[in-house]
């Protein structure tokens, strides 16, 4: 795992000037900030509504692991009753204990309080909660274009103007931030928040290389913005060389820009543990994680503890090196798959698509040589139905919806045979356009013909 050790007497960036007029109008729960202190010895509380764990239907959960040993771990007495119950709004404190530890062991995070975690129900809640802290409604935000439709979808309904920041093979462009930023109209209030999925990108399955996250580290320095670093992807590199990953923009920040705290880092526990037990974690700046939690606490009060105890227990069980064992054999999973469906593309799509094959995560992005003015949406909505072929059409991935001659194909669940026929499926969709455009530009050719004909007979 590669590390950098932060500078003892490394600068912290203080973001809460960036933070947003509507996060400033949350109060502390009125019942949540109380029970910190109820852990004084000899406090007796009557604070919370918790329910006594004497009235639950259960006596044990416990959980069966894959693998040769078939290890169970079980939680009973007062494990499950910490798991049946309320838990502090940043998270369950073993869960986060053990997070932090994680990142410090996998991003080279030091000790210190300038930085902390904070749990939510997946990553997606977090990061909507996290453009609360830093934006109000109508505010720019840039996204990394093409861009995950989850984040786009939410912000758009909240009026923000949304800057399409353009990525290509190395990830997000840095000359093209640059380009955006130094050209930003003096009396328009200037974005605080960059948004990137640097890790097997959702849609395009590519990744940012360190040179560009170092690029785009300096400008949110120099132009004074938050990074969002949505991580989802992480675990599943297919890049098996440690020393060829680039680094993540967490690990990079100290060393690149001399100090820390614009980085707000998004991971997710759906795509390597599994997603139904909905448990994603920010690491970013205290001041900025704490309102992110105090949203929480008013909102929502807390994310699951059942399954931050049940993930808790999996983890202690596995350690830090087997739980990065675990993600290991998931991203081999995944690249197996990944080459399977460049295989079926390269069998059927060639001169009928273009793609790259992705470096992580769980798609494929690829553009369709279509007939001018031809549009994924219009040919999968209408034709790919009735081929049985289902994908998302790439003006789903563009902020600022417009036509595209892109889709994508997710690889994570479909079987082998299955990927062929879907690549042949495409393929026919692709022929059935061109089919159609010659039929059409046949007519059209004898329409022309006709006209004449018609003129004189008129005339
Ligand atoms: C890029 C990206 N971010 C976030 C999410 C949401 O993840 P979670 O299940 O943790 O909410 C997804 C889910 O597909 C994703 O692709």
């Amino acid at each position: 795992m590669e590390s950098v050790a932060y500078e003892p007497e490394a600068l912290v960036f203080d973001p809460s000037p960036l933070f947003s007029r509507r996060v400033q109008r949350w109060e502390p729960g009125a019942i949540r900030s109380l029970l910190p202190l109820e852990g004084i010895p000899g406090m007796i509380s009557l604070v919370a509504g918790k329910p006594n764990p004497d009235t639950f239907p259960f006596s044990k959960i416990s959980i069966t692991l894959n693998g040769p040993e078939e290890k169970t771990l079980v939680l009973e007495d007062a494990a499950l009753s910490e798991a049946l119950q309320y838990a502090p709004p940043a998270g369950h404190p073993g869960f986060l204990k053990w997070f932090q530890g994680l990142q410090q062991a996998v991003h080279g995070v030091g000790n210190s309080d300038s930085w902390t975690c904070c749990v939510g129900n997946g990553s997606q809640e977090l990061i909507h909660k996290a453009f609360q802290v830093f934006t109000d409604p109508g505010d720019p935000v840039m996204l990394e274009t093409p861009a995950y439709p989850g984040v786009s979808s939410f912000l758009r309904v909240d009026g923000h103007e949304l800057v399409e920041i353009s990525s290509g093979m190395e990830g997000i462009d840095p000359s093209d931030l640059e380009r955006v930023l130094s050209t930003w109209p003096e009396h328009r209030r200037r974005p605080t928040v960059l948004y990137t999925v640097p890790t097997g990108s959702n849609p395009t399955g590519r990744s940012c290389s360190e040179t560009n996250k170092a690029r785009i580290l300096a400008l949110a320095k120099r132009f004074n913005f938050m990074i969002f670093e949505d991580d989802a992807y992480y675990y599943l590199n297919f890049e098996e060389d440690q020393s060829k990953r680039a680094r993540s923009y967490l690990a990079l920040e100290q060393e690149v820009n001399g100090e820390t705290g614009r980085v707000m880092r998004f991971e997710s526990l759906s795509k390597i543990v599994s997603s139904g037990m909905r448990l994603g974690i920010l690491t970013g700046p205290t001041p900025a994680v704490q309102k992110v939690v105090k949203i929480t606490e008013n909102v929502n009060l807390q994310p699951s503890t059942t399954t931050q105890v049940l993930a808790l227990t999996l983890f202690r069980h596995w350690g830090y090196t087997g739980f990065i064992e675990h993600c290991a054999k998931a991203a081999q999973f995944y690249r197996r798959k990944r080459d399977c469906f460049a295989a079926a593309a390269e069998r059927h799509l060639q001169g009928r698509a273009t793609w790259q094959v992705p470096t992580a995560g769980m798609f494929f992005w690829m553009k369709l040589l279509l007939p001018p003015g031809t549009d994924s949406f219009e040919l999968l909505s209408k034709k790919g139905i009735d081929n049985k072929i289902l994908a998302i059409p790439g003006m789903a991935f563009l902020p600022n919806a417009r036509k595209a001659c892109q889709l994508r194909a997710s690889y994570s669940l479909v079987s082998d045979p299955d990927m062929d026929e879907a690549c042949r499926r495409i393929a026919k969709l692709v022929d059935d356009a061109w089919r159609d455009e010659f039929a059409n530009s046949a007519k059209s050719e004898a329409a022309q013909a006709v006209v004449p004909t018609t003129m004189k007979i008129t005339a």
